[in-house]
């Protein structure tokens, strides 16, 4: 098992602990490199020629696909095994922290608050679409707190996130934020963004690499999960990463209009829902100063994409607790960016390589539910107008 580099909030495993957690990362690799692949097999040999039969032409999405190949003992299988997985990776993170809770929060308290800042909001009502399920099977989702000062959800969070991704997003988890930044660099190396916002930012994996590639910004990071934000703040503090963590929906912030250059979010947009994502696109692009960049990491869209690896990324809708996953990666986003404001030959969307090195081998792993299979990920932005078009 790939080591995590240790931080004060880290939760510490003992042997039996990071026994089970290995097993359940082996299992994961063992289930994406062994088992998946014959499903590729029964479609081929199988399903493809009877959908082919059925609709005299080829499937064009996965919905052609979806209802034979959901019947497919060998599917039924390696699906009731991946959820097993998945199940089987939060208890095995879960009992671990559950153990030493006093301790994490303790630790957590005790981070002075010398960088950055926290400030929490215990009446902002938390969204629908995060009560109404426990988002990818995480028992209690982002935002349940069993007890005062709960960082519960977010040591959770931070180590179940290793074992899930296979140890591939780096000994910080950061893959996500370093390959976004890794793009901003190469597509835009003048740009000095003087304030960040990172929306949805759990624990702030993604949001470190900002505040080493932009040293002289002001990086604020906000979410809705007041252990995820306390946790958070206590890793970057112990990080030496100066981030100003706040509680607030992106749907609606109390920022001042125009105060940012840059807002992104990483794997957040596929979390909210239909209502929220507009509401979002309209706030962000409200909270851009002229000529500031928004940028989203994200499931790559299904559009083009081969309907056999459409519906196998499309697990995660019908198995994982995952309800707006799908209907995301079918978003107009041109549409989506232009309503709220964005001129549509401003809105980019590109794959965008893993910074990470291991992305080669990525490629071999790529799992149900995988949005970096193939060792890249998908960046979808927008630039706002300049102050004399605006
Ligand atoms: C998959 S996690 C994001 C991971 C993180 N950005 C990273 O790259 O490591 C989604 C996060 O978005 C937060 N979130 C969901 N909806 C939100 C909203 N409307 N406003 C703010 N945060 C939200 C959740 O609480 C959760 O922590």
């Amino acid at each position: 098992m790939t080591q995590q580099r240790a931080h004060a909030m880290l939760p510490r495993a003992t042997h039996d602990e990071l026994a089970r957690q290995a097993f359940v990362q082996s299992l994961k690799v063992h289930l994406a490199s062994e088992v998946s692949p014959g499903n590729k097999r029964v479609y081929e040999q199988s399903v493809k020629p009877q959908i082919e039969a059925a609709l005299q032409r080829a499937p064009r999405d996965r919905h052609d696909v979806r209802p034979l190949m959901k019947r497919q003992p060998y599917y039924q299988m390696w699906s009731s095994l991946q959820r097993t997985s998945q199940e089987m990776m939060w208890d095995s993170v879960s009992s671990s922290v559950d153990r030493q809770i006093d301790t994490l929060i303790d630790a957590a308290r005790q981070q002075p608050a010398s960088l950055g800042s926290l400030t929490l909001d215990p009446a902002m009502p938390i969204p629908s679409y995060h009560q109404a399920v426990d988002i990818h099977c995480q028992p209690g989702g982002y935002h349940t707190e069993l007890c005062r000062d709960d960082v519960a959800a977010g040591a959770i969070y931070d180590r179940a996130v290793h074992v899930y991704a296979m140890g591939r997003m780096g000994d910080l988890n950061d893959d996500l934020g370093a390959s976004a930044v890794a793009w901003l660099k190469r597509n835009r190396p003048d740009f000095k963004p003087r304030r960040i916002l990172d929306m949805g930012c759990s624990v702030g994996h993604s949001t470190l690499p900002y505040v080493d590639a932009y040293p002289d910004a002001e990086v604020h990071a906000i979410d809705v999960g007041a252990p995820m934000l306390r946790y958070a703040h206590a890793r970057a503090e112990s990080l030496g990463k100066r981030v100003h963590f706040s509680q607030q929906n992106a749907e609606q912030t109390n920022f001042e209009s125009g105060s940012f250059d840059l807002v992104v979010s990483h794997i957040l947009l596929h979390e909210t829902s239909g209502r929220a994502i507009p509401r979002i696109m309209k706030e962000i692009h409200r909270l851009l100063s002229p000529g500031g960049t928004m940028l989203h990491a994200e499931v790559p869209q299904y559009e083009g994409m081969d309907p056999y690896d459409a519906f196998m990324l499309d697990w995660d809708t019908y198995n994982n607790n995952e309800p707006f996953w799908g209907a995301v990666h079918d978003m107009d986003l041109v549409k989506l960016s232009t309503d709220a404001g964005f001129a549509a030959d401003q809105v980019f969307q590109v794959m965008t390589p893993s910074a990470i090195e291991e992305a080669q081998s990525r490629t071999q792993l790529l799992q149900g539910g995988d949005f970096a299979g193939a060792g890249v990920w998908f960046l979808y932005g927008a630039l706002k107008a300049p102050a004399a078009a605006a």
